[in-house]
């Protein structure tokens, strides 16, 4: 990522992308704020989700009340959590918010659809050694097997799409002086992506449910069990990458062209 040298972070920064960059700001935390604000204001919250089951990502529209209630978790107990992960937050943990347009592009691209293209293969090939191997004494291996295959697929055109033609738009209009009329046009493209995230994340939740929250039994062999915790970070990686999408670059993206 080089230095923001032309202006373009601010100028195409969102007001209210603005007002989380305040640190200050940022550290209040409210049940009526929604997830998506408080994770984009400091990533390292994510974790706290994350442990408690509450989707950050596609979900991340619905406010901290309403997520709590719907888990069964009390709100205080919750605050109290993510308080705790704010006094003790990463410095390392890349912020989003904080990076130009086309930083943000380069940091999706090489953190998380570099993640994807290296891991895909390995994951593509436990899953059928470990469906054919133990499929007779675990049935529910070859569904995995069958969503993951589906899910690759998906996935691999679409980080193709984002990374040959997207990215390249967006990093345009990052550069260009915020072209209202391309920023619209872009509109249709990243709706069908957010629904694509959607299609996404409901397959590794079937993933999660059928591996028993990627728990093996106690008779796994080293592939079976290298196999659920490639799952399992594989849909961590895919809740930040398209939280990332979803609620900080697509928005500033629809912002600049007046649908935001
Ligand atoms: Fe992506
Ligand atoms: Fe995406």
């Amino acid at each position: 990522m080089g230095a923001d040298t032309t202006g373009t972070r601010d100028r195409h920064r969102r007001p209210a992308d603005a007002g989380m960059a305040n640190r200050a700001g940022a550290s209040t935390i409210t049940i009526e704020k929604t997830i998506a604000e408080i994770v984009r204001a400091r990533p390292a919250r994510s974790r706290v989700f994350e442990e408690l089951g509450i989707d950050y990502c596609c979900g991340g529209k619905r406010s901290l009340a309403e997520a709590c209630r719907a888990r069964g978790l009390a709100p205080a107990a919750v605050l109290a959590r993510l308080s705790a992960a704010d006094a003790a937050r990463d410095e390392l943990a890349p912020d989003p918010v904080a990076m130009t347009l086309p930083e943000l592009c380069d940091h999706i691209r090489d953190a998380h659809h570099g993640y994807l293209r290296d891991e895909f293969p390995r994951l593509d090939f436990m899953t059928r050694k470990v469906a054919a191997t133990h499929g007779d004494r675990e049935p529910r291996l070859l569904e995995v097997r069958r969503v993951f295959e589906a899910l690759y697929a998906m996935i691999a055109s679409h980080t193709r799409e984002e990374d040959e033609r997207i990215f390249p738009a967006i990093r345009a209009l990052g550069s260009g002086g915020g072209d209202r009329a391309a920023a619209r046009a872009l509109a249709v493209t990243l709706a069908k992506m957010e629904s694509e995230h959607d299609a996404a994340s409901a397959a590794l939740e079937r993933l999660e449910t059928l591996t028993d929250h990627h728990t093996p039994p106690d008779w796994a062999c080293n592939t079976f069990r290298a196999l659920y915790d490639g799952l399992a970070r594989l849909q961590k990686n895919m809740r930040l990458h398209t939280h990332k999408e979803n609620n900080v670059l697509f928005p500033r993206v629809l912002s600049m062209g007046g649908a935001a």
